[in-house]
């Protein structure tokens, strides 16, 4: 019998060995930038970077911290960038005076990073740097100066390592491709 995510998948994009490889260069280069720095802290943004969060920190040899913010998009199809974000859970600390990273999954329209980074930015943190498993773009609407960029990838809507489809298979090693048009059953 064929795996559940099977029927949604049109192609793995890139396989774990190869998100591996790259999460681990991205680990030693955050590494050598920040080697001098205090006061590190890692914000994944929840729940798309919880997997990159993960294997990215144990690449990284510098001490640091780690927390959590959740955002969420609001106004539009599942699929679709709607232009509204949502703070579903602040931090838990104040940043002012840390050397902040934020972690996260996917740039698209970049709407969901332009308001993190204006919110964050208002709380007086050391610096304030963007670190991104995956980048498509050719979506942007707005623009967004990104540090640390895992992969590029075309349009297409992916899914996988963190990556939901309608908060199904963010625990699959790898990130695939969801076919067009594809709708989530009961699973
Ligand atoms: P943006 O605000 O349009 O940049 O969208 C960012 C958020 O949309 C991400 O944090 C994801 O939660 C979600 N997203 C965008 N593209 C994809 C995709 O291809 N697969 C799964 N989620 C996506
Ligand atoms: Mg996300």
């Amino acid at each position: 019998m064929g795996q559940p995510y099977e029927k949604y998948l049109q192609e793995i994009l890139i396989g774990e060995d190869a998100l591996q490889v790259r999460i681990r260069e991205l680990g030693e280069q955050i590494s050598a930038d920040y080697a001098d720095t205090k006061n590190l802290l890692l914000i994944c943004i929840l729940k798309g970077g919880v997997m990159f969060l993960a294997d990215l920190a144990r690449h990284i040899t510098v001490p640091h911290r780690v927390d959590f913010m959740a955002i969420s998009s609001y106004g539009a199809g599942v699929r679709e960038a709607s232009g509204h974000v949502r703070i579903d859970m602040d931090l838990r600390q104040d940043i002012q005076d840390k050397h902040i990273l934020i972690v996260e999954d996917i740039i698209d329209s970049g709407h969901t990073m332009n308001y993190i980074l204006s919110l964050l930015s208002t709380r007086n943190p050391a610096s304030l740097r963007v670190c991104t498993l995956l980048s498509k773009p050719g979506r942007r609407e707005v623009p967004i100066s990104l540090d640390y960029v895992g992969f590029e990838i075309p349009n297409k809507f992916v899914f996988g390592y963190g990556l939901d489809l309608d908060e199904l298979f963010r625990n699959l090693p790898f990130v695939g491709v969801c076919k067009p048009d594809m709708q989530i059953g009961d699973e």
